[in-house]
């Protein structure tokens, strides 16, 4: 039977650490009812007991076996979906000193950030068209602003998560579904903690998730921040040799 509540209702993918997890927090904060999924509970764990209006549906987002069966379990807690935040998220890098290029690293990188994503709005569409004003939200990054060393694959799949969501707006304008193209900077999390390069303008998770749900409100087509990065990764586009030089000296 599902849940009858006057709460808004959002399912967030990547939902156990970092960015997510954050998010989590911010729309419990706001009164939401937040459905969060992950393979692993992880970090909610400690959420649960003091919010009620919290629940986890676990969900490998690469596994489109899944899709099917945890729509069917979503639908079990709630008719419909004002928002969807699809987060989930790895970063790999290309080491060139393995030859040939490590196809199954690039294979892993785009199964969670490309595909996993198509997934996800496999999974969460129906339950958005149910919603008199649906928002579908995606992660991408501000990598696609300029190209970074070592990023083939975390910048190819961002960038397709990005085309994917522009096209994916044009679609969904009869449904009344906006569709807003997140793109984070640097954000302080276990998936950049192990970097080893310097990341201008770091920001906390927390910080990262309260100007996302912000500047959700007014339902952008596209977010990124912080705006900084974003007046560099300009300059970088636009005067692409300065940039190969300082990002790659020779
Ligand atoms: N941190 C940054 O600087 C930054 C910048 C720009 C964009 N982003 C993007 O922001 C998003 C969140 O990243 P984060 O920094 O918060 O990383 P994180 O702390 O490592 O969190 C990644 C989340 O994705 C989940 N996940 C990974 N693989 C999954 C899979 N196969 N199926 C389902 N869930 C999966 C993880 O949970 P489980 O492992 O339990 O499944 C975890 O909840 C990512 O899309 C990332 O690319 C991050």
């Amino acid at each position: 039977m599902a849940h009858k509540t006057d709460h808004d209702v959002v399912w967030i993918t990547g939902a156990s650490s970092g960015i997510g997890f954050a998010l989590v927090k911010q729309y419990l904060d706001a009164g939401w009812r937040v459905i969060a999924s992950a393979r692993k509970p992880g970090e909610l764990s400690a959420l649960f007991a003091s919010h009620s209006l919290l629940s986890f549906l676990p969900f490998d987002v690469t596994d489109s076996d899944q899709v099917e069966t945890v729509r069917q379990a979503l639908l079990l807690s709630t008719e419909h979906l004002d928002c969807a935040i699809l987060n989930a998220g790895t970063c790999e890098y290309l080491e060139m000193t393995t030859s040939p290029i490590d196809w199954e690293m690039m294979d892993r990188v785009m199964s969670v950030n490309f595909f996993g994503l198509v997934n996800s709005v496999a999974l969460c569409l129906p339950l958005l068209k149910k919603s008199s004003c649906g928002h579908l939200v995606g992660v991408s990054s501000q990598a696609v602003q300029a190209a970074f060393p070592q990023a083939e694959a975390y910048g190819a799949s961002k960038a397709a998560a990005r085309y994917f969501l522009s096209s994916l707006r044009m679609d969904l304008k009869p449904f009344k579904i906006d569709v807003t193209c997140l793109l984070p900077g640097f954000v302080d999390t276990p998936l950049t903690q192990k970097n080893t390069f310097s990341m201008p303008f770091l920001m906390s998770a927390d910080d990262a998730a309260k100007r996302m749900f912000s500047a959700l409100q007014s339902r952008p087509f596209e977010f990124a921040f912080p705006k900084r990065l974003s007046t560099m990764l300009w300059v970088a586009r636009h005067f692409p040799k300065w940039w190969l030089g300082k990002v790659a000296p020779r």
